[in-house]
């Protein structure tokens, strides 16, 4: 460890070659910071409108050559970018601990998480299968071509800087389409450091383009309304995944929208206690909350509701809290100030109509952006907290008595991303995993999502699937041709 962030020399290189890699860009900057202690890590490119539109400018220009390549070319170099990515982990999560705050071994868990998308997709690219269709005339052939969709953006959040990225973008490129990335503002240099390596892995010049920006609207603005951008890829919240959508509109793009949650974490009297207090801390404290499909609401069913708090509450007790670098560390810094207000507000909200706080609740003595993982019982449908998505390390309990009103307040929530359930009654499982009206369920499961399996919500969660081979349809057109003047055998 040799510098200010206490890098070691590979993570100490990966920045300096990003910072190299800026130069020519835009002129001015913004500056990234790293949450937990506030220290400048970079300046980075202050892209603008100007520049978002020469990216898809070039991005249009690189697709016919693109979308021409054989598939198994695309996805030896989606391949060689993968084993890039894998060589460099380590420099990969460094930075993104930086950058981002979590600590370092779910940095790393994220870092393979996301490669793990480029190396299915490497291989799905060469699944792209056309159909043919039985004929209705016998002088004419019926096909289907499944064809590239052309230049698509991406919008992608801080919460997951690396893993976001190369959820849209490996099946684009392997569905042989070009992109434009705009990363989120705090967390741009994963995103650059990924096209450093796109590039040394040969993925040629426009295909892979980041736009990074202090100005997300105007850029969001252009990729919206521009007519070459035929596809919008956007994880974040619902209120902007909204906006996008009517922005959309006028050019009637295709879109994949990964949005906001609530999840419910269900907790039936005959579950594994041990099993399901391991679950709820994984979904309600990676990331320290910062999740969309962390456990938003934990109800738990009046027998063993008791139990569950005070083990909750012990378990909660043993997270250690720090700078993501640290050793042992599972909780790191909140993104920033603005999220620390909100959870102290929720927290406030929730303590003024009766909960009552058995762990933590305040700020933390690290200081600046870390907040206490705490818990909150006696929790109740009037509370700010049940209909808002936390986003942070806060878990409310909530008591319930039977199997159809769980089921009724689970889903009382416009959100449709996840839901956890914990039961060994294998009918109840079935039944209540059909009756939530969600797009993915865990059941004695925290449903860690792996690039096999679709990942998206419905209602106002999503639209579209990521990951699995549901994933590259977003970016692909069915095409049907025609075939006349066949004739018959002379
Ligand atoms: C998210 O919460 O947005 C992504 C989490 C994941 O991929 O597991």
């Amino acid at each position: 460890m040799n510098n200010i962030h206490n890098l070691s020399v590979a993570g100490e290189d990966l920045l300096a070659e990003i910072n190299e890699y800026q130069h020519g860009r835009a002129v001015a900057t913004f500056e990234v910071r790293n949450p937990a202690d506030g220290a400048l890590i970079a300046n980075v490119s202050d892209m603008g409108s100007q520049d978002a539109r020469i990216a898809i400018f070039e991005a249009k220009a690189a697709f016919p050559a693109w979308s021409g390549r054989s598939a198994l070319d695309r996805s030896d170099l989606l391949r060689r970018w993968y084993d890039l990515i894998i060589e460099n982990q380590h420099a990969l999560s460094e930075l993104l601990t930086l950058e981002q705050g979590k600590p370092l071994a779910e940095a790393l868990n994220e870092v393979l998480y996301g490669a793990r998308f480029i190396e299915w997709y490497a291989e799905e690219a060469k699944r792209a299968y056309g159909e043919t269709i039985p004929s209705n005339s016998p002088d004419k052939r019926c096909l289907t071509i499944r064809q590239a969709i052309g230049v698509v953006g991406a919008i992608t959040p801080w919460n997951f800087p690396s893993a976001m990225i190369t959820r849209k973008v490996s099946p684009a490129l392997a569905a042989g389409c070009t992109i434009v990335v705009k990363p989120a503002e705090d967390t741009p240099l994963s995103a650059l450091a990924l096209q450093l390596l796109a590039e040394k892995a040969g993925i040629p010049s426009g295909v892979l383009n980041v736009v990074t920006t202090s100005r997300p609207a105007e850029v969001g603005e252009v990729f919206t309304a521009h007519p070459d951008i035929r596809k919008i890829s956007f994880t974040g919240s619902t209120a902007v995944g909204k906006k996008l959508m009517r922005q959309c509109a006028d050019t009637l793009k295709k879109l994949s929208l990964e949005l906001g949650g609530n999840s419910p974490f269900i907790v039936f009297d005959d579950a594994d206690i041990d099993a399901c207090i391991e679950g709820a801390i994984a979904t309600k404290f990676r990331n320290a909350g910062q999740a969309c499909v962390a456990t938003n609401r934990i109800y738990v069913q009046s027998g063993i509701r008791e139990r569950f708090e005070n083990r909750l509450a012990a378990a909660i007790e043993g997270l250690s809290i720090g700078a993501g670098r640290e050793k042992g560390v599972r909780i790191g810094p909140m993104i920033n100030a603005a999220a620390v207000d909100k959870v102290m507000s929720l927290v406030a909200d929730a303590s003024a109509k009766g909960a009552r706080i058995l762990r933590g609740g305040n700020l933390h003595s690290c200081g600046g952006q870390f907040f206490e993982p705490t818990l909150i019982c006696d929790a109740t449908h009037d509370m700010n907290v049940s209909n808002t998505e936390i986003f942070g390390p806060v878990a409310a309990v909530y008591a319930f008595e039977t199997e159809a009103e769980v089921v009724s307040m689970a889903n009382d929530t416009p959100y449709g991303l996840a839901a956890y359930l914990w039961t060994r009654d294998i009918g109840r499982a079935f039944r209540v995993s059909e009756a939530l009206e969600y797009g993915m369920v865990g059941v004695n499961e925290v449903l860690s999502s792996n690039p096999a399996t679709p990942f998206g919500g419905v209602k106002e969660s999503g639209i579209g699937r990521e990951g699995s081979r549901h994933g590259l349809d977003e970016y692909l057109e069915i095409k049907y041709v025609a075939l006349g003047g066949i004739g018959t055998l002379g």
